[in-house]
Parts: C-alpha cells; structure tokens; sequence
C-alpha cells in the first residue's frame, strides 16, 4: 500500500506518501440487503482531505429513503427472525461479521484514510481491528441476555424479561467512522434490535463496506441499513421518525439539543447523546515531565485532535510549570506532519475544509484574546487541509480557546496552584465527558477523581479505552453510555410479567 522511503525526519517537515488509493466499491445506499441508489438520485461527493479531490459520488440518501430503510427494519423487527432467534445463533453470526472485518483490513483501513485522513497505520492496528473486537464483544453478550425472578409481596410469581427496544437510529460522526459503527452497531445488534444507521456525510465509505460484510456473514435482509446522506436531511427524518424507537447519536452539542427535540415532537423515543467535550488534563507537580508531557500532547494531537475526549484544556502545577512547557514545544517539533499513509507520520490532514477553517479560526481567536503561541498555529502552505500541531500558553479560564471545542490539534495551556483550586476550575465547563489526573500522589489521585464531574476519569494514562469500559458524558457532553454491558442494557427494555402462584381469580 506505501511507498517506504528512507528520509529523514526533521521537525514539522511535511512527509509524501505515494499510496495507492483503494478501489471503491459500495457507493449506494444499503437497504433490506441490497445496494440501492437513493430514490432521487442524487448523489453527493465524498473529498479526500489529503488532496482536496473527489473520490467517489455517494448515493444521496435523503426522508423517503429513511422511509424505506425503516420500513425494512421494522419489517424485520416485528416479524423477521433477528431478535427471536436464540441468542447464541446471533452471537454466530456476529462473530463471523468480526472475522470477515479482520479478514478485510487493509482495504477498511485505507478506506478510512481517504476519507478522514486518518492514520493507515493506526486503523490497521487500533480502528479496524478494534471493530473487530467490539462487535466480538458483544457477540459474546448476545446469550447472556435476561430478567430476574422478582420477590413479590403477595402470592404472585412475577419475573422481568430482558427485551429489544426495536428498531435503533445511529446517527454517527466521522472522527471514528469504523470505531463508532462497531460501538453502536454492536450493542443493539446482539440486543435483538434492527437498525438503520446514517454514517457522517464526510465518512460514508466503510459503513457501505461494513454493510456488505454484514450482509455476507449472514445478517438478514432487513436487520442492518445504512442510509448515506446528509443530517439536515436524512438525519432529521430519522430523528423524527415514528416508527424509530430509538436513537443514538454521536456528534455535536448543536444537534444532540435538535435530536432531542425531533424525538420529543414525534413519538416520544428515547435518546442516547454523546456529544463535545473541553477535557481537563490536570499535571500535578509530582509528575515525571518528561513521560507526562509525552502523554499530554498525545491527549491534544491523537487523531489530530479530532476526538470528543482530547485533553484539551491542559492545567499545570506552577512548580513545574515553566519546565513542562519547555518540554511540550521540544516534543511538539518532534511531531511528523503529513500524509496519513506514511508510516512515520503522526497526524494526517483535518476531515474537511469546515473544520480546518473552524480550527484556524480558533487559533486566530486564542491569540487575539490575548494566549501566548508557544508552538505552530498556521496551516501548512499546500493542498489538503493541514495544520501545525498548535499549544498555547498562559491561557485563562475566560478564553474562547478554554471554553470552546475546537476538535483540532490545538492545545490550551493553563496554570494552578492548589488542588482545590484546579478542581473548580477544571469543572467550570459546560462539558464533561473525561478527565486526565497525573500525579503519584494517591490522596490526590482519589480526591480530584471524585470530585470531577466527567463521565470517564483517567488517573496517570489517558485514552485508555476498553470494551468493558463505559464511555459516555455528564453535563452538555450528553447521557447514555457506549461501551460496557451498560451499552448493551440501552437497547432493552424491561417488560415485567406477573400471574398468581395458585390460580386463584384475584387482582
Ligand atoms: P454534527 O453534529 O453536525 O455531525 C454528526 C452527525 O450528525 C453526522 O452524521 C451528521 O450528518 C448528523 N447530523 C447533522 N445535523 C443533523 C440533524 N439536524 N439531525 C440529525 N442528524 C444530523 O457535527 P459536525 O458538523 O460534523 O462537527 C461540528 C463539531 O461537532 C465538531 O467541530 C466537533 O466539535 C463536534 N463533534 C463531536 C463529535 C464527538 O465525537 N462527540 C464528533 C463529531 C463532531
Ligand atoms: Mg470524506
């Protein structure tokens, strides 16, 4: 797939890379198990952010054709054989799905470079396989799905049953095209549910492909759709669909609020919001600066900052605090900027040109309003939407740059002193999706992770995922959790049955 050369790295150089692009092969929509053009026949283009070129024009799913995917996930839900199939033969086919993804890695991992501008290395090590394993996961869930026997009061049997909620909207952001199918799909999949997911019009393509996968690892007709479109369009219509039960949604602050109104002024369907984040990355002075100051500019530049947990607002002890940021700038030059498919390089382009607009914008504001740019803050003077790995320093609590989500490779810099004083201010946000505490000392370790309101806290590491682990927000950053067993228990829904132990004619 690459072209390996022997360059040397120097710091910021920009690295080529002369990959072949894949041959793409699902461009339409993927509706009771068939390929299908969108009833209009529109169709939109799908822009390679390392170039700026179309790379492939997208079926244009828009309402009608939600119709028809809901229509066929209803169908299959009410009287297909999915959700009453023994649960054990849904873990089956699921785990055939999981291996025919690791079978086809290559060509999901580079599907999602063009698309997103992702890291080909890190989808075939992180994204691509890491699908994989979710849906492995919750595959091994799919049997181990039921109620309780309940203690009643009076001379009744009762029990609970463990049910599908029906059919499950996605609704899903293009940061993690293949991580964010895998976590939503998974769940309500092994749960018994059928879905119609909408991919983020910037990442369409492995969601067609994941389909197709779906299909030939034996998923019935009906069960897994993927409607490509636009979200003013054919994400609204599922939003405000009437025969959705369901939706979850990964995105924006913005239009979590829009998808928790459609669902209000429909049929009253539940929602699962996982939405911004402004993450505090609290260093305490105990810490070693150099592995902490390593792992903060991770927590900023990973996936090109383009990840809703990124550790955004980084707080520093003043002990350390001039030393700490010497060492982020040392490192930072370190940082190889440039085509997502060479092997050396860290960050690749933005998704598109709104966000790397919306990123250069934000690094314009932060020194207006007066940050001191200690490192990058421009765009890379060529084709394809690249940006300088960015820090700013002595940034205040006020600041555009402290409050705002920037989804980018744009680091805030901000000094504290005490740990009741980074508490309250590491809170002052109307997020609250993660937190990263870094220090040896226990008490504070302990102290500072139960009074932060963020719905994952990692103590001395950071973006430490697993399938086990709940993943989800507090506050503006939304509620419903993907990932954990807690994710598989959002697509149920209690149905309690109750009859009297001797068949006597009472109520
Ligand atoms: P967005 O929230 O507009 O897009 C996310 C998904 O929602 C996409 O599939 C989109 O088509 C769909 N959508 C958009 N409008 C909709 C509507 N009215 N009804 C139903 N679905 C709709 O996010 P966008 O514009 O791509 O990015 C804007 C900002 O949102 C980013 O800069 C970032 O701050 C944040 N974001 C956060 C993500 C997260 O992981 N929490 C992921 C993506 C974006
Ligand atoms: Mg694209």
């Amino acid at each position: 797939m690459q072209n390996r050369t022997n360059m040397t790295v120097h710091a910021n150089e920009f690295m080529e890379s002369h990959a072949k692009i894949p041959e793409i092969k699902f461009i339409k929509l993927f509706i009771n198990g068939e390929f299908v053009d969108a009833l209009s026949g529109k169709r939109f283009e799908s822009i390679d952010p390392r170039t700026e070129e179309v790379i492939a024009n997208i079926a244009e799913g828009d309402k009608e054709d939600i119709d028809l995917a809901v229509k066929a996930a209803r169908e299959a839900f009410d009287l297909g054989p999915w959700p009453r199939l023994p649960g054990r033969e849904r873990r089956r086919i699921m785990l055939k799905f999981a291996d025919l993804i690791d079978e086809n890695l290559e060509e999901l991992a580079a599907l999602d470079t063009i698309d997103a501008g992702k890291l080909y290395n890190m989808n075939k090590i992180l994204d691509i396989p890491g699908a994989a394993e979710t849906i492995r996961y919750f595959a091994g869930a799919a049997d181990k799905i039921h109620g309780e026997t309940l203690k009643m009061s009076r001379e009744l049997q009762a029990y609970t049953l463990s049910e599908p909620v029906g059919v499950v909207g996605h609704i899903i952001p293009w940061n993690f095209p293949s991580t964010m199918f895998a976590m939503k799909v998974g769940p309500s999949l092994a749960a018994g549910c059928t879905v119609v997911v909408k991919p983020a019009e910037q990442t369409p393509l492995s969601a067609l492909f994941y389909a197709h996968l779906a299909k030939r690892a034996g998923i019935p007709n009906g069960v897994l759709n993927v409607v490509t479109g636009y979200g003013h369009t054919a994400g609204a219509a599922i939003t405000s669909h009437m025969d959705i039960d369901m939706v979850s949604f990964t995105g924006s602050t913005e239009v979590g609020r829009l998808v928790m109104q459609a669902a209000a002024s429909s049929n009253l369907k539940p929602v699962s919001l996982e939405l911004g984040g402004k993450s505090p990355f609290i260093v305490f002075d105990d810490v070693d600066v150099d592995k902490v100051a390593d792992l903060a500019l991770q927590g900023i530049l990973f996936n090109k900052g383009e990840i809703c947990v990124a550790g955004s607002r980084v707080f520093v002890q003043q002990g350390i605090y001039d030393k700490f940021i010497i060492k982020l700038a040392e490192k930072a030059k370190t940082w190889v900027v440039g085509d997502p498919f060479h092997p050396n390089v860290r960050q690749g382009p933005q998704v598109d040109k709104k966000q790397y607009e919306k990123i250069l914008s934000y690094i314009d504001i932060g020194k207006k309003e007066g940050a001191t740019l200690l490192y990058g803050g421009k765009p890379y003077d060529r084709k394809g939407y690249y940006i300088e790995p960015t820090i700013f320093v002595n940034v205040t609590d006020d600041m555009t740059i402290a409050k705002e989500e920037i989804f980018g490779p744009v680091m805030s810099v901000l000094k504290f002193k005490s740990v009741e004083e980074v508490i309250k201010r590491a809170n002052g946000t109307k997020y609250g999706l993660a937190a990263g505490i870094m220090t040896d000392n226990l008490n504070t370790a302990n102290t500072v992770s139960r009074s932060i309101r963020a719905g994952v806290v990692w103590i001395n590491c950071y973006f430490a995922f697993d399938n086990d682990l709940p993943y989800g927000g507090y506050k503006m950053s939304g509620f419903g959790r993907d990932c954990g067993l807690e994710s598989l228990h959002k697509y149920l829904q209690v149905k309690s049955v109750a009859t009297p132990i001797y068949n006597s004619p009472w109520l």
